[in-house]
């Protein structure tokens, strides 16, 4: 692996065992009064964000420097972007500045793949070039996203095998939805994509799912139910449906919880608009897992680094 791109890029054995490194990561730092391990001292790590991040920056961050690497953050509101400095002049200049790894942000669907593209060399037959990781393009993937969810979904649920997973809502802005959509394939699960027909990507036919307009059809069969951000940021000023007819047809609310099975967990990325999309008392249930998947995103980033600058061994070998 150089870099993570897509979840569509990552086989089986691949995902699983970025789970499983992100599980030792977990271990290796329980109970820990200082929570730093040598890992990755000595190698910089760059997150580059055009777009705005709580978890996903931070997570990184912190990844970063419990591995004891530098980490630079870099935000394009206070860079030379700002200036219209090119995102190509950008990314080579970082590349320039001794990024070991670019962790990337940005507005444009395939932005993380340009930079591959145009910071990848190779010298004496071997390629060079820092490692790109994608955390989040335009409405395309979100692969750490995807990854921490599937740990989050294992813990709670165990295997992912023949498990039922609906994602829910606004499916045609969400890069969450496409990095889940093939990750939970590729882990085996079955994926019922739930939204209205507007909310549709062009192209869903091509996905490993399946698709459904009825949130309360999909609710009894589902062993875990991901409710999506509404991204009006995304949608130009134009809602349709309306945002009272989406939360009435596509919310999670207390009514919607009954209907689940008692096992079934809620997922939701965050940010969360609690009263859209997901209830305020759904969003706090001990089903809600909201805030584990934070926590996990901290150790599937570890694992991230760990795999693309370091290799194979596990933590635990060190
Ligand atoms: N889930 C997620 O990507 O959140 P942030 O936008 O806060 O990073």
């Amino acid at each position: 692996m150089r870099h993570l791109l897509s979840t569509q890029d990552l086989t089986a054995d691949e995902a699983i065992g970025l789970l499983d490194e992100a599980e030792r990561f977990e271990q290796a730092l329980t109970g820990r009064e200082v929570r730093k391990l040598p890992t990755l001292r000595g190698r910089t790590v760059m997150t580059v964000f055009y777009e705005n991040s709580t978890r996903t920056r931070v997570s990184f961050e912190v990844a970063g420097k419990w591995m004891s690497a530098d980490v630079i953050n870099v935000s394009a509101s206070s860079s030379s972007a700002g200036k219209g400095e090119s995102l190509r002049d950008t990314a080579k200049t970082l590349h320039a500045l001794g990024a070991d790894a670019l962790i990337v942000r940005h507005p444009a669907s395939g932005a993380a793949h340009q930079i591959a593209a145009w910071t990848s060399g190779v010298t004496n037959g071997e390629t060079t070039g820092p490692a790109i990781i994608n955390a989040g393009d335009g409405t395309h993937e979100h692969p750490t996203q995807a990854l921490l969810d599937a740990l989050t979904l294992r813990q709670r649920l165990g295997s992912l095998k023949d498990r039922r997973v609906a994602i829910v809502g606004d499916v045609l802005h969400s890069r969450v939805a496409r990095s889940n959509a093939h990750l939970l394939a590729t882990l085996g699960a079955e994926v019922v994509l739930v939204a209205p027909e507007t909310l549709l990507p062009v192209g869903v036919e091509d996905w490993p799912v399946v698709t459904s307009n009825s949130l309360d059809a999909e609710l009894a069969a589902a062993d875990a139910v991901m409710m999506l951000r509404v991204q009006a940021e995304r949608m130009n000023g134009g809602f349709f449906p309306s945002a009272r007819e989406y939360s009435v047809r596509f919310g999670l609310n207390d009514r919607r919880m009954a209907l689940l099975a008692d096992h079934a967990i809620v997922l939701h990325p965050g940010p969360m608009l609690r009263g859209m999309e997901i209830g305020y008392s759904v969003a706090d249930s001990p089903r809600a897992t909201v805030l584990e998947q934070v926590r996990n995103g901290v150790h599937v980033r570890m694992a991230v680094l760990f795999r693309l600058l370091v290799g194979t061994d596990s933590p635990g070998a060190q």
